[in-house]
């Protein structure tokens, strides 16, 4: 019998991963279909019937449910623990295992390019759930340290003391008074939302240069705001749409038990935009 995935969120009908999971289906010759399934907040136990009842074998989870689908999984993966947000599930005989492929996701572009992590001073915009599992990567990497700027400084307080309890050195500032200290890290990352909607830049880039690691983990539109001017000063860029390809990959390998068509994966995601 043919395996069936979905993609659960609100919004869900512009999701990407339909697209890239079809295609490695397309490229494997399997018999496995991907939707995308929107349950609106506040709606998560009703959808997760439903999914048990036509057997889904997996699912990805995307906004709003990644933290309160915790509370429906039977099993917990380690990389889901740590974090406290799940972005995939899979489902066995009834058993939801759930899993986060967020961190190997972002993570990925950086063994694909051969980019270090290890003892570099890491610019963190933002302090939402992306946030947190990146700051997760950076421990595991074993980054020098980290500062975490965010709106709300209270979050980058909250995700400063997570880094500590990881074991990466931290301190938390307002997105504000990062001013013109950009040039002063060797990896500036943007997990805000800012940008999403064709905003500018949250800081300003002035001062980095061709060493300078930059990557925003937003992907639509491709080339934000933060991107533009990070390549006005020839810094080496990481697209946000490379994060999504990595955690695609590794939630395929999950429920496949096999190495993923990772570039017939990727030409179905740039074929998205
Ligand atoms: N490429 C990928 O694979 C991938 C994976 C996951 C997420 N993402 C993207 O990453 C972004 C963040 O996702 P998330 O799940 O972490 O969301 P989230 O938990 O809602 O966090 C949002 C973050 O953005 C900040 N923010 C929102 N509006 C802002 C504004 N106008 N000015 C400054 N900061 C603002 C928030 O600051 P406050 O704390 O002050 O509210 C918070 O730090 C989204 O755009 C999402 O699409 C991409």
């Amino acid at each position: 019998m043919g395996k069936s995935f979905a993609v659960i969120g609100d919004p869900i009908d512009h999701s990407l991963s339909p697209n890239i999971h079809s295609a490695a289906f397309r490229e494997l010759d399997l018999d496995s279909s991907y939707i995308a399934f929107r349950i609106p907040k506040g709606e998560l136990a009703g959808g997760l019937e439903g999914l048990k009842k036509i057997k889904i074998d997996g699912f990805n989870v995307t906004i709003p449910h990644k933290i309160e689908m915790m509370k429906y999984l039977d099993r917990i993966d380690e990389s889901c623990s740590v974090i406290g947000a799940v972005n995939t599930v899979s489902n066995k005989e009834g058993i939801f295992k759930g899993y986060n492929t967020d961190m190997d996701g972002f993570l990925e572009p950086f063994k694909e390019k051969k980019l270090n992590i290890a003892n570099t001073k890491v610019l963190l915009l933002g302090a939402g759930g992306a946030a947190r599992a990146i700051v997760a990567g950076f421990a595991k990497e074993k980054a020098g340290s980290v500062t975490i700027a965010n709106r709300t400084l209270e979050n980058a307080k909250s995700l400063s003391e997570f880094s500590k309890k990881v074991g990466l050195n931290s301190n938390a500032i307002k997105i504000e008074d990062v001013n013109d200290s950009a040039k002063d890290y060797d990896i500036i990352v943007n997990a805000t939302s800012v940008g999403l909607r064709n905003e500018p830049s949250p800081i300003s880039l002035d001062g980095i240069n061709e060493k300078t690691i930059v990557y925003d983990i937003v992907y639509m539109p491709m080339n934000t705001d933060f991107i533009k001017k990070a390549k006005d000063n020839d810094s080496i860029v990481i697209f946000g749409y490379e994060m999504l390809l990595g955690q695609a990959v590794r939630s395929f390998e999950i429920w496949h038990n096999m190495e993923a068509p990772y570039n017939a994966m990727k030409k179905a995601l740039l074929g998205g935009f």
